[in-house]
């Protein structure tokens, strides 16, 4: 049996993608330091959602791929106009990421079915779980989506914390003051093995809790192995307060990650 459907060539859909970097470009550092960062993360996601989908199959690692590109499109727009990262002062910016996806066309050399899958996928990435009853390939693209995101987004984060402040993509941090210590709410929801909440963040160092709590969300082995390789909470223990409440949390989420990791081993 032939192969009914081959495979597309996303080499027109790459080239899109850079000449929409290019059309942001700005006199203004502060602009293009976001807009950079963003482009950076991008091209960062799609290397990584390639990386966890391997050996899932070609027409899914080439899904994966599309909806990585196209998941921040939105960023773009958003910090032109409200110059922030936060969601929450701004816009949805899934919601705008698929609203320019569609605007440019930019699937339709997909069939229907697909083309549905990498809109929800791109539309709810940043939801704080991932929605009950979702079609297979769109749950699989969206876990895949999430895991992806998160680990260049720790990246962005640790390079972010560690450059000098004047070199600082002020988005990176959401504007977030730099208080010591942490607080009780971020805590005690990593302490219980949830995920903390946006809304319960005070400071840097709670935005900090917020993203080592994001482990307990990730979706793939492969994922796990990534965050494993790259020292991911190695790096943010040094980064965050040296408290005894905080390196307790830590090291919780360090033996939940050993135990997934041993138990995607067996
Ligand atoms: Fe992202």
């Amino acid at each position: 049996m032939s192969n009914a459907v081959s495979l597309p060539d996303l080499a027109p859909l790459r080239d899109w993608f850079s000449s929409y970097c290019n059309s942001f470009r700005s006199t203004d550092l502060e602009l293009q330091r976001n807009f950079d960062l963003k482009e950076e993360h991008t091209r960062n996601v799609c290397r990584d959602a390639l990386l966890i989908a391997h050996g899932m199959g070609a027409r899914f690692e080439m899904l994966a791929e599309v909806a990585a590109l196209c998941h921040d499109l939105g960023r773009f727009p958003q910090f032109r106009d409200y110059h922030t990262f936060k969601d929450s002062e701004s816009l949805n910016h899934a919601h705008l990421s698929a609203q320019v996806m569609n605007q440019h066309h930019l699937l339709d050399f997909l069939p229907a079915e697909e083309r549905g899958c990498i809109e929800v996928a791109v539309r709810v990435h940043n939801a704080f779980l991932v929605p009950e009853g979702l079609p297979a390939l769109t749950a699989d693209l969206l876990r895949l989506l999430r895991d992806a995101d998160k680990l260049d987004i720790w990246r962005v984060f640790i390079e972010y914390f560690n450059a000098p402040e004047d070199e600082r993509a002020s988005g990176a941090g959401l504007g977030f003051p730099d208080l010591p210590g942490c607080s009780a709410e971020p805590l005690a929801a990593v302490a219980a093995g949830r995920m903390v909440q946006l809304a319960t963040l005070k400071s840097l160092n709670d935005f900090k809790l917020l993203q080592v709590s994001w482990i307990y969300d990730i979706n793939f082995p492969a994922t796990l192995r990534l965050i494993r390789q790259r020292s991911v909470l190695e790096q943010f223990r040094t980064m965050l307060p040296q408290d005894r409440e905080v390196l307790d949390v830590v090291a919780q989420v360090e033996r939940y990650l050993d135990a997934k990791l041993r138990d995607s081993a067996d």
